[in-house]
């Protein structure tokens, strides 16, 4: 089947089967345009409670399609590529991550939405890139918290709420730390007028000298917004599809990695999706994600704690 054939064969399928196609803004240009919503975390989670169909078939990585069934549990979820992974939501075990949240009793737990069912049955809220920042302010100033697992965000959020009484878990996102501040700066003087966009799972010295720092959907929103007209992207390049979409006029540079040779800041699992996968996935039922539902529970507080919360 060519991708033409196989589109229209995914949207057939789609309609025969109530099935709803959600895709984050990392993944392939063409699986992107056969979503019926491109968003990030927050978004997707927003678009996982309100859908009314009877399947989700996750364009995404692992934690999201399990993200997604324990927000629906009766609806049927599938991942295209199980394989999907996420080095952010890897580098935080559960057993060592209980461990140090018993090390440190009294703490508010707050996890990144990167992360595993079992870590989100651990955590008191959960947040995403979007609305980080607004969660830790929900909380009183003197509150002890516990951030996990991605180390760059934690210390970002930390420097802006000023929160002291703030620990957090030693785990990174190995796409976002392979940005290089070197070549960063080199493109930044090859076109002086662009904007630097970075999500916050990039290094401290990354955001420093940055203009705006946000989720995948903040930092789209901007470009759409801004008055410039040239952008250096500092995040996973697959982003850049949606944002020339909306902006025809603009020019987007995606920020080079610190090996030129290698193509490292592609998230390798995102691009594990592909329009063949998809269609092999809905046409057989397959890949369904299944949690258990003790743990599923214990998850779902820690999601739904966040989707209460007014994002300010
Ligand atoms: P957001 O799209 O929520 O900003 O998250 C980025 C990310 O790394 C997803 O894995
Ligand atoms: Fe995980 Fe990083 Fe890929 Fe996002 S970009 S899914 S955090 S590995």
């Amino acid at each position: 089947m060519t991708n033409e054939e196989m589109k229209t064969a995914i949207i057939k399928l789609k309609k025969e089967k109530n099935c709803v196609i959600l895709a984050h803004y990392y993944t392939r240009p063409e699986v992107q345009e056969i979503a019926d919503f491109v968003g990030d975390s927050l978004g997707l989670s927003q678009t996982v409670q309100s859908t009314k169909a009877d399947i989700i078939l996750f364009a995404g990585v692992h934690f999201m399609a399990e993200t997604a069934k324990i927000l629906s549990p009766l609806k049927k979820v599938l991942l295209p590529d199980l394989e999907a992974g996420c080095s952010l939501a890897d580098s935080c075990n559960a057993v060592d991550f209980k461990k140090f949240i018993d090390a440190n009793p009294n703490h508010t737990v707050i996890s990144y939405v990167n992360t595993t069912t079992e870590v989100k049955a651990l955590t008191d809220i959960i947040c995403t890139s979007s609305n980080a920042i607004n969660i830790v302010n929900s909380l009183d100033k003197e509150e002890k918290i516990i951030f996990g697992p991605d180390r760059n965000l934690g210390g970002y959020i930390k420097s802006i709420t000023g929160r002291e009484n703030m620990l957090v878990w030693d785990g990174a996102c190995h796409v976002h730390e392979q940005f290089s501040l070197e070549r960063l700066l080199e493109l930044k003087a090859k076109h002086p007028a662009a904007e630097i966009l970075t999500h916050p799972e990039c290094k401290k010295t990354l955001v420093m000298v940055s203009d705006v720092v946000g989720s995948t959907a903040e930092l789209l929103n901007h470009a759409v917004n801004s008055a410039a007209k040239e952008f250096i992207v500092v995040t996973e390049p697959g982003i850049l599809h949606q944002m020339q979409k909306s902006c025809p006029d603009k020019v987007f540079y995606a920020a080079p990695p610190t090996d030129e040779k290698c193509a490292c800041n592609d998230c390798s699992f995102m691009k594990l999706v592909t329009l063949e996968k998809i269609y092999n996935t809905l046409l057989n039922e397959s890949n369904e994600i299944i949690i258990e539902e003790g743990i599923r529970l214990k998850a779902e507080k820690s999601i739904l704690r966040m989707l209460d919360i007014p994002n300010l």
